[in-house]
């Protein structure tokens, strides 16, 4: 066991302090990774397996898409106040890998000394939330923990039922009028979201976004 003695006077007053430096920075990465697990606790347990550099990455997702994360994961990611991190769209049909990607960078993110609360959702879930909750009594949780978390990765945009107003819609934009960032992943192109949501929620989705199109080679 490693002890040492210091002199603090933070209090005014100089007192000394005996601590083991060994214990100190045992718990000090303790409180770090408990905060990690805390950040990503939303993460599907079929995805834990998602982060930047495992090899089941390289296996199940396109080069181009992984190539993009490389050459901008500094814009993608919070950097400590300066910038929120940019908003995310994550392309290409079934299987291509949309949602290891947006779990592998949403690792990332959370690693940050400075990240700030981060959420995954499904948009199934999203959509469903109000007709699951009762009428009259504000917005649904899921809803609120959506629309304020610092980054907001909404899986499989397109999916969840239709219904006017849509949840999924409604967090879009309140998030965009925010500045907060969202990633969002889905099947369909921008011409199929602009039909589906409207030009309006279209442009908050993909303008200024950085686009992965995880499906090409
Ligand atoms: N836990 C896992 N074990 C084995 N294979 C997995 C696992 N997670 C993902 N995969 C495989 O990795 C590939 C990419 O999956 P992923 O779910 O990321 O794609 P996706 O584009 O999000 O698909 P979808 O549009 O159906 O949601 C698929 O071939 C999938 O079967
Ligand atoms: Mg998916």
């Amino acid at each position: 066991m490693q002890v040492r003695l210091v002199d603090s006077n933070f209090t005014g007053a100089r007192v000394r302090k005996l601590y083991c430096e060994s214990c100190e920075r045992e718990s000090a990465l303790e409180r770090a990774r408990r905060r990690f697990e805390e950040r990503c606790h939303t993460i599907p347990p079929a995805f834990r397996w998602a982060r930047l550099g495992a090899p089941e990455l390289d296996e199940r997702v396109g080069r181009h898409a992984r190539d993009v994360v490389a050459a901008r994961l500094g814009d993608m990611l919070d950097r400590g106040g300066e910038t929120r991190g940019a908003r995310c769209v994550f392309l290409g049909g079934a299987g291509s890998g949309k949602t290891s990607l947006a779990v592998a960078c949403f690792r990332e993110a959370m690693l940050s000394e400075s990240a700030g609360l981060g959420l995954f959702t499904h948009a199934w879930r999203l959509g469903l939330s109000r007709a699951k909750y009762p009428l009259g009594q504000g917005d649904p949780p899921e809803f609120t923990a959506a629309t304020s978390a610092d980054l907001l990765v909404l899986d499989d945009v397109g999916t969840e039922p239709g219904s006017a107003p849509n949840p999924v819609a409604e967090c879009i934009f309140e998030r965009h009028a925010a500045g907060l960032p969202t990633w969002v992943t889905t099947g369909l192109t921008d011409a199929q979201i602009a039909a589906r949501y409207g030009d309006g929620i279209a442009r908050r989705i993909f303008e200024g976004a950085i686009v992965l199109d995880c499906g090409a080679a």
